[in-house]
């Protein structure tokens, strides 16, 4: 099934019936597949609470005023080469040893966390990333990684208007979102239903002229960082390494 609706999307991801599609559990440790079985993202019930209250903790000891400060600094100080900037703060902010290492290994191991594609080099990236830092340092790494750098990307086009950087992302996440659709299954048919976030997300029912890309919307309730049962636990941190990493765009020169 595939819902483009947000009344019926907001419906689905309130519900505990639907769950995210469960992943392998008999991946070696170390590894990708072994990594997906142990993070919140995949697990349901009791044990994705536990999960995501470490994660959640972890959370809590970061400032996202110092993430956006540092995120413009380091865009300043790389000459607008921003690439790997959002990773290296976040790991820095995290306490893990050498940030500036943490973008290549991330970069190779987030690209199969979402869709579960194993490669001997997302293991490696993992095995490598898991000798560095705890669980979930590494899944706050991977989680961030591709949809921050999204962001900005879709951001970046619209970064010469005018109006400050928060309303540009805001109506970027909702007009353009990094993470265009989220899966659940139905626990009680066993059916996979697919959540269009773009499509909800331009929901005239909800949305004034919906194609419109239009920074004064204000705070829209877009779905790009999910609801319900388990939203994105970060939207203020992601919010902060992008915001900053724009401005040191705007304020430095951009690439
Ligand atoms: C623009 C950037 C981001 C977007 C659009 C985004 C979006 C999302 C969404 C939609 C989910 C829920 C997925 C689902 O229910 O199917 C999610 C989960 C999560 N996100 Fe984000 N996210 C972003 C950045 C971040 C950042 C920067 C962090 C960490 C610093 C983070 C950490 C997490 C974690 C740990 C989860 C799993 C939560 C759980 O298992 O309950 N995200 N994110």
């Amino acid at each position: 099934m595939f819902i483009t609706r947000h009344a019926e999307a907001l419906a689905v991801l309130a519900d505990t019936r639907y769950v995210p599609p469960p992943v392998r559990q008999d991946g070696r440790e170390g590894t990708l597949a072994w990594l997906r079985a142990h993070v919140s993202r995949f697990s349901t019930g009791d044990t994705h609470a536990a999960r995501r209250r470490l994660v959640e903790e972890r959370l809590a000891g970061l400032d996202p005023a110092a993430l956006r400060d540092a995120a413009r600094t380091a865009t300043l100080e790389a000459r607008g080469d921003w690439r790997g900037v959002p990773t290296r703060v976040l790991g820095a902010a995290l306490g893990v040893a050498d940030p500036d290492a943490l973008p290549a290994p991330v970069a190779a191991a987030a690209a199969g966390y979402l869709s579960g594609e194993e490669s001997p080099r997302a293991d490696a990236a993992v095995a490598a990333l898991l000798d560095r830092a705890d669980l979930p340092a590494v899944t706050l790494l991977l989680q961030a990684h591709s949809a921050v750098e999204t962001l900005i990307e879709h951001a970046l086009p619209h970064l010469a208007q005018p109006g400050d950087v928060e309303a540009l992302l805001r109506e970027t996440l909702r007009h353009d979102p990094p993470l265009k659709a989220t899966r659940r299954l139905d626990t009680r048919t066993g059916d996979e239903v697919t959540l269009d976030l773009t499509a909800a997300n331009r929901d005239p029912d909800v949305f004034p002229d919906p194609g419109r890309f239009d920074p004064a919307r204000g705070q829209a309730p877009h779905l790009t960082f999910g609801a319900g049962v388990r939203p994105c636990p970060a939207p203020a941190h992601a919010l902060a390494l992008a915001a900053g990493v724009l401005e040191g765009l705007r304020d430095g020169g951009r690439r």
